[in-house]
């Protein structure tokens, strides 16, 4: 999985979230970012594991669950149940980051750490060998449409070669703010999941925009080897 963009449903008509699925799977897409917001950890509130089975049910999109929530270490597996096939949780919001990762991976699913934009890489360096993906937030979590934060891709850069310096095969994922105009730049500095909700579903041919972003993700990771 490189250079793939995971639309996020946040952005989407909540009224007809099947719509925007089909017309995401029509599209090409692989991966469904879904948030997961309780209130407590982020100020917005979403929706919890019904959905998230309900969303399940109706595809074969692989689903990548990112757990904005303060109790991630008690309801991560009805999430799991619900048919998460990635379970992100913010190193800001667990007590004891190790334990739950391994748990998540034991459950079933790709478990993944997220990093606020002002939390330092090093509070994650240290369970990477425990991750599948680490998620670096581009924006402050809770809200979809905010500008992406430049200094992501320095961090992403450092985590790239982090993990590379470790030998290590975890995926970059960036979220949040992402779209035409910098989404070249997120892939070359090492993002393979990048996270784009409004720049997806806030236009009026969602489907277009999500082959344009995709196309550019591509090339970029093509152009990248070659140098
Ligand atoms: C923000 C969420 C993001 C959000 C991205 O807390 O984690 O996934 O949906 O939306 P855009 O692309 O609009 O920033
Ligand atoms: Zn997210």
């Amino acid at each position: 999985m490189k250079a793939t963009i995971a639309p996020s449903l946040l952005s989407g008509d909540s009224l007809n979230l099947l719509a925007d699925i089909r017309l995401m799977e029509k599209s090409g897409a692989k991966v469904l970012h879904l948030d997961v917001m309780d209130g407590h950890f982020v100020p917005n509130l979403t929706f919890g594991p019904p959905t998230v089975r309900a969303i399940r049910e109706v595809t074969d999109l692989t689903l990548d669950v990112h757990l904005m929530i303060a109790n991630a270490e008690q309801t991560f597996k009805d999430y799991i149940s619900a048919g998460a096939d990635f379970v992100s949780v913010h190193v800001e919001a667990v007590a004891n980051l190790e334990k739950l990762l391994c748990e998540i991976t034991k459950a079933g699913a790709k478990a993944g750490v997220a990093l606020n934009p002002d939390t330092p890489l090093e509070a994650a360096e240290n369970v990477l060998d425990k991750c599948h993906h680490a998620l670096l937030m581009s924006v402050n979590p809770g809200f979809g449409g905010q500008e992406f934060i430049p200094a992501t891709l320095n961090k992403a850069r450092q985590l790239q070669s982090a993990i590379r310096r470790k030998g290590q095969s975890v995926l970059i994922e960036v979220d949040g703010g992402i779209g035409k105009d910098n989404v070249r730049d997120v892939v070359k500095a090492g993002g393979d999941l990048l996270v784009s909700g409004s720049s997806i579903f806030g236009f009026s041919n969602p489907e277009k925009e999500f082959r344009r972003l995709q196309e550019i993700a591509l090339e970029a990771r093509v152009d990248s080897r070659t140098v």
